[in-house]
């Protein structure tokens, strides 16, 4: 990334969270003069406390527009991942919640933008943005017809929402907008929200927390394309460098895994050996869930990820261990 981002001074929405605690770090590590903006909701200031004074952090709502066009001014980038983002238990059953929260915020912060003249945003959609019967490896298809994802249809709603005002603002207001879509990001630093967590979180607790029987949500067939935040993050920043003009990037690869071999590589990392149940009353979501990384590649070149999937759940499983909130629920 070179200096790309040296002096600059970047603000991340929602950077105490999870994703985007990773993306503050690497963005200290390149010498951004970084700001935070994150009501705690789901985030913790202290994510960010390995970083010390490097981050700033303000605590501001931004389904509040006159926060966000009070606090979002004076930067180069502003990196939008604030939203109310869970597990399928939770977002299956708040459609209400997710649209309305995911909305506003990706409006106020792109009209905050707009108003005091910040040009460079990039906005954080999802792969639930797609229907459940996209093609596997999912390219980056036209999602403004049929329905999102159906466990996740509000969240889905909203966050084509925010794809579609990307759009606008950038045709119509000449900002350079660069907007991605993750598939399935996981990792430490991760703020557990019991039976509404998402699935490797969920998984880790349930091994560590020594459940027997271990009962798996669906078939346990369903796979997924699982990304750590550190590369998540890595690649936010490669998009918002190289891509202007909305057009949505993938932020995922094509080698999914199945459920039940996630959850015997848990078990073996984590020292357990469970009687496993599948669960198949229990919603599993798509069935197959992988990106088609094409254009990525053809956005950010040929990234390798730096984090592989047993390096990956070794550190969730640290940070089981570190953080007393995993035992709360
Ligand atoms: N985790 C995933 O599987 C996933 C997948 C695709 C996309 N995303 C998107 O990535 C972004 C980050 O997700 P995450 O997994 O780190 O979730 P997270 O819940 O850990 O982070 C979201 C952050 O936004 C903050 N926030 C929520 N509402 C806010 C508000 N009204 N005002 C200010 N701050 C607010 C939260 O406190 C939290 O710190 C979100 O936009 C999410 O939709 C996440």
């Amino acid at each position: 990334m070179n200096d790309y981002f040296k002096k600059r001074k970047v603000l991340v929405t929602g950077g105490c969270g999870f994703i985007g605690s990773y993306l503050c770090e690497e963005l200290v590590l390149h010498d951004a003069i970084v700001d935070v903006i994150d009501n705690f909701s789901s985030g913790s200031p202290g994510n960010l406390d390995f970083l010390g004074n490097k981050v700033k952090i303000i605590e501001g709502d931004l389904r509040d527009v006159n926060i966000a066009v009070k606090y979002i001014k004076n930067y180069d980038y502003v990196f939008n991942l604030a939203g109310v983002a869970y597990g399928v238990a939770f977002s299956n059953l708040h459609n209400a919640e997710m649209l309305y929260s995911n909305t506003t915020i990706q409006f106020h912060v792109l009209e905050a933008c707009r108003l005091n003249n910040i040009t460079r945003v990039l906005m954080v959609s999802s792969s639930c943005v797609y229907p459940d019967d996209a093609p596997i490896p999912t390219p980056e298809l036209p999602v403004f017809t049929g329905f999102p994802e159906s466990v996740n249809a509000g969240y889905g709603w909203a966050k084509r929402i925010g794809e579609l005002a990307a759009t606008y603002y950038h045709d119509n207001h000449g900002m350079e907008i660069a907007v991605c879509r993750p598939f399935n990001p996981y990792g430490g630093r991760y703020l557990w929200h019991g039976m509404n967590s998402h699935v490797i979180p969920m998984l880790t607790k349930k091994v560590l927390d020594g459940d027997n029987p271990l009962v798996v949500w669906g078939s346990g067939e369903q796979s997924r394309n699982f990304i750590h935040a550190k590369d998540a993050a890595r690649l936010m920043m490669l998009i918002m460098m190289n891509s202007k003009d909305a057009v949505p990037v993938n932020i995922g690869f094509d080698n999914d895994i199945k459920i039940k071999d996630l959850v015997k590589i848990i078990c073996e990392l984590g020292g357990k050996k469970p009687e496993v149940i599948f669960d198949k009353t229990k919603p599993e979501g798509r069935f197959r869930k992988a990106a088609d990384p094409s254009l990525l590649y053809q956005v950010v070149g040929n990234y390798i990820p730096a984090v592989s999937i047993e390096e990956g759940i070794k550190d969730m499983i640290n940070w089981y261990y570190l953080n007393s909130n995993a035992k709360t629920f």
